[in-house]
């Protein structure tokens, strides 16, 4: 398969972490004969240092000319003071719009080897599989008005019902190839968007008689998400609600380090990203946990390109690597050895040539 990737780093650790997931990437390429022609752009505060704009013409046009999109994170410090069309955020808002990217989806599974990396209870956890399915192009980020006046400011939440149906099918269709339950998260009690989300929600589970409704306001869920989250398998929200629940969500695996997402569009195209964020206190010191961005890569794979094999083979090559007691900063306990981000891909990239080599003896003795 030859495909065209494009990589946009952007800023803090989103260098480090894209360097990683591209490196696993070409060890995928050479393992399993693809050909992925990778390229780069310019994204969030490094975009605006070169270009004085988030997201550049030139950036958009490589996407549009590649078939998937890796990212790293946008944001600093640096940018912090900027006027709003100025922010590092504004491009990652801007590029999720420009190319329809409305479904973002974000799995959140408990690694047996990290549970005790967690601050939640290990019985609370050990059987966490679940997905966040977060809507991203519309609601409180996009809605218009958007101002700020001396003493007053606005945001405005507005869904229209064709927003509303295509997430809430996605969440639908996943739930329908996972475990078949499916959690929408709403506010029904107070807004009026979530009243039309949760009437969509009732109308369209009809078509999928396989699938087990349930609808939960945001602060239960809040609160279900760290008491019982094993319950879960697939939640559909909103983009705020969903922004916050996916944070909350990212204690169970005791790092944030280690969630990816992924933002697609029907047709399948998507851009994928570690839901971390830039993380400018640590950006240049090796101190990144890369599996995040590695773990994107293996969702870009499956997602757009659908190739399940390859996506599995990081899968599995990651959980071995923690199963044997590797890690980075933020998951180690005091009595681990803590490797730096390049150590820590090299153990995957280790894991991956030894899963080829093991492949290759059991085919010559088959
Ligand atoms: C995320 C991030 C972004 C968001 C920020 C950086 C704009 O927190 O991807 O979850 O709020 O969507
Ligand atoms: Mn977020």
């Amino acid at each position: 398969m030859r495909k065209r990737v494009a990589v946009l780093p952007g800023d803090g650790i989103g260098p480090e972490v894209t360097e990683a997931a591209v490196k696993v990437l070409k060890v995928i390429e050479r393992r399993f004969k693809h050909t992925f022609d990778i390229e780069y752009g310019a994204i969030g505060g490094a975009a605006i240092d070169k270009h004085n704009n988030p997201l550049p013409d030139e950036t958009i046009e490589l996407c549009q000319g590649s078939d998937a999109i890796l990212l790293g994170a946008v944001g600093g410090p640096k940018w912090n003071g900027n006027e709003a069309a100025l922010r590092p955020e504004k491009g990652l808002l801007a590029i999720r719009k420009h190319f329809d990217l409305f479904a973002n989806i974000r799995p959140v599974i408990a690694v047996q080897s990290l549970l005790q990396a967690s601050p939640l209870k290990q019985e609370v956890i050990e059987n966490v599989d679940l997905m966040i399915v977060r809507e991203l192009t519309g609601g409180l980020y996009f809605g218009e008005p958007s101002k700020r006046t001396e003493n007053a400011a606005f945001d405005t939440l507005v869904y229209t019902r064709n927003e509303i149906e295509r997430i809430v099918e996605k969440g639908f269709e996943l739930a329908r190839l996972r475990k078949g339950k499916l959690t929408s998260v709403d506010k029904e009690n107070v807004l009026q968007t979530s009243k039309l989300w949760r009437e969509i929600v009732e109308e369209k589970k009809a078509g999928y008689p396989d699938v087990e409704v349930e609808h939960m306001l945001v602060d239960s869920a809040a609160m279900q998400l760290v008491t019982n989250p094993s319950a879960f398998d697939v939640i559909v929200t909103e983009n705020m609600f969903g922004d916050i629940l996916s944070d909350e969500a990212s204690v169970i695996t005791g790092s944030l380090g280690v969630l990816p997402s992924a933002s697609i569009r029907s047709d399948g195209f998507g851009l994928y990203e570690p839901i971390h964020g830039s993380a400018p206190q640590i950006a240049g010191q090796g101190k990144a946990n890369p599996a995040a961005a590695i773990l994107s890569v293996a969702m870009l794979l499956k997602y757009s390109f659908g190739l399940e094999e390859e996506a599995s083979a990081i899968e599995e090559a990651i959980n071995v690597v923690f199963r044997d007691g590797f890690y980075t900063a933020d998951l180690a306990s005091p009595i681990d050895r803590v490797l730096s981000t390049n150590d820590w891909t090299d153990k995957v990239v280790d894991e991956l040539d030894l899963q080829s080599v093991s492949n290759d003896i059991m085919f010559t003795y088959n």
